[in-house]
């Protein structure tokens, strides 16, 4: 893909990392370990590390409009969803 001199349609799909982790600290930092230098978290919950290693955004777009049993439905929005997605895809450099 050549570089275009503005965002694209593409950019604007993946995301806001900054925001999503404001979201995901607010959200789900009571059970998932969602930064390197947070202390607490549930054990039953993976870390977001190792969801961001193991899982496609494909499929945490899936899992997180279609609240997994074992989480509360948080009733995220799609601009929420996209920018935790982007802020996980974040993490695993
Ligand atoms: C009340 C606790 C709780 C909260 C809050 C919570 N989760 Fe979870 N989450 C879990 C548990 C427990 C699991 C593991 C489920 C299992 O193994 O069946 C899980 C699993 C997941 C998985 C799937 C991991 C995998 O490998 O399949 C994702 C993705 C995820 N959570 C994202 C989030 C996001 C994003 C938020 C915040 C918007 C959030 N969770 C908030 C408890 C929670």
């Amino acid at each position: 893909m050549a570089s275009l001199p503005h965002a694209s349609a593409d950019d604007a799909a993946k995301g806001s990392a900054a925001h999503g982790e404001i979201v995901a600290k607010r959200w789900c930092s009571a059970c998932h370990l969602v930064a390197s230098n947070q202390a607490l978290a549930n054990s039953d919950a993976p870390t977001f590390a190792s969801i961001a290693r193991k899982k496609q955004a494909s499929k945490l777009k899936g899992f997180l409009t279609d609240p997994h049993p074992k989480m509360p439905n948080m009733s995220l929005s799609r601009g929420e969803i996209a920018d935790i997605i982007a802020y996980i895809k974040a993490i695993d450099k």
